[in-house]
């Protein structure tokens, strides 16, 4: 289990990728701060640290494996969780994130729907001097003082990740390599992210041509409405790039109904890495998939223990993860923690 911090960009690659699946530690680089804010120096040892947890919904796998490791490692670090689902809307985390203001929490941590638009709930909680730390998803704030740090995954390296198997696949191709791309939640760091990984990746190679791209929320029912239409629109797909495994599982059967064997006829690659995911890739249905680890609950606790203990913690924390081709899923899956 390892971890790489990195300040400053959001899009700084993690390096040398490994399977791993459990949570990796949090930074051992915190180190004690001069400048703690008033309300941020360590409490009553008799006092329990109240966490308010605004989550994006429950629209994947992932998401669900995210919310058990919040919750479950807030309940060893023995702190009041205060948890809310969005339900995929930005207007509800920040009605949380407001509550959670009013309600003086100790600490406030969200994973952003979206990347736009925090600013001025976030300097809320600034004025408010609650600490916020942002988890899996990233803002596109230029003011980097309104968080305390981000830990989550580095989706443009993912991206970069699924479109350099695809490079590689097809580097004798002589003819056009058709791909289709079911997108994540518009606007999310993911979508926008392993979007642009992906294009810059594949741009080397001038036959893998982008046909058709469209959102599919991150949801299982949404991939599998837009890859009908997809289907419908072409007959020529030759790669689907789904940006979660529950996209690429809905869309899988819609291939399947139409009469196509997906893995072979229709080459997939879809990130997560989530049960269901790594279940389609051994049976060879899904043929690359980039890993994203969920499990980020442990490196969310020692970072609001850090923070509440006046110490500096990196700007970015970034977690280390794999690829899994459909022998490796076959082999990592007995082991898979989701
Ligand atoms: O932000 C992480 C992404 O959100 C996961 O890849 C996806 O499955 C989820 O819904």
């Amino acid at each position: 289990m390892v971890i790489v911090a990195a300040c400053g960009k959001k899009n700084e690659a993690s390096s040398s990728p490994s399977a791993s699946q459990a949570a990796a530690p949090a930074s051992e680089s915190a180190k004690p701060s001069d400048s703690a804010q008033p309300s941020e120096s360590a409490k009553p040892a008799d006092k329990k640290v109240v966490l308010g947890f605004a989550q994006v919904g429950a629209e994947s796998g992932w998401r669900t494996a995210n919310t058990k490791s919040i919750q479950e490692s807030a309940a060893s670090a023995g702190f009041d969780l205060k948890f809310s689902d969005a339900q995929q809307k930005q207007e509800n985390q920040i009605k949380a994130i407001r509550s959670y203001i009013q309600q003086k929490v100790d600490v406030i941590a969200f994973s952003p729907v979206v990347e736009s638009g925090w600013d001025t709930v976030l300097k809320e909680a600034k004025d408010a001097g609650i600490p916020v730390i942002l988890t899996d998803r990233a803002v596109d704030s230029k003011d980097t003082s309104l968080y305390k740090t981000f830990i989550g995954s580095d989706f443009v390296e993912e991206g970069r990740k699924a479109g350099q198997w695809l490079v590689d696949q097809e580097k004798d191709a002589t003819k056009d390599i058709n791909i289709v791309e079911l997108q994540g939640t518009t606007g999310s760091a993911p979508a926008n992210d392993r979007m642009a990984g992906f294009k810059e990746v594949i741009a080397s190679n001038p036959h893998l041509k982008i046909i058709a791209s469209q959102t599919g929320d991150f949801t299982r029912a949404k991939g599998k409405e837009v890859m009908q239409a997809f289907l419908k629109a072409h007959k020529d797909i030759d790669v689907l790039y789904a940006h979660n495994d529950d996209m690429a599982l809905g869309a899988i059967q819609a291939i399947e109904a139409a009469g196509l064997k997906p893995g072979v006829d229709i080459k997939i690659i879809s990130v997560d890495g989530v049960h269901d995911g790594m279940q389609a890739a051994s049976e060879g249905k899904i043929n690359f998939i980039v890993e994203c680890n969920p499990l980020l609950g442990p490196q969310l606790m020692e970072a609001v223990n850090n923070v509440l203990a006046g110490k500096e913690i990196p700007q970015r924390i970034v977690t280390k993860e794999g690829t899994f081709t459909s022998d490796q899923a076959k082999e990592a899956l007995p082991s898979r923690q989701y």
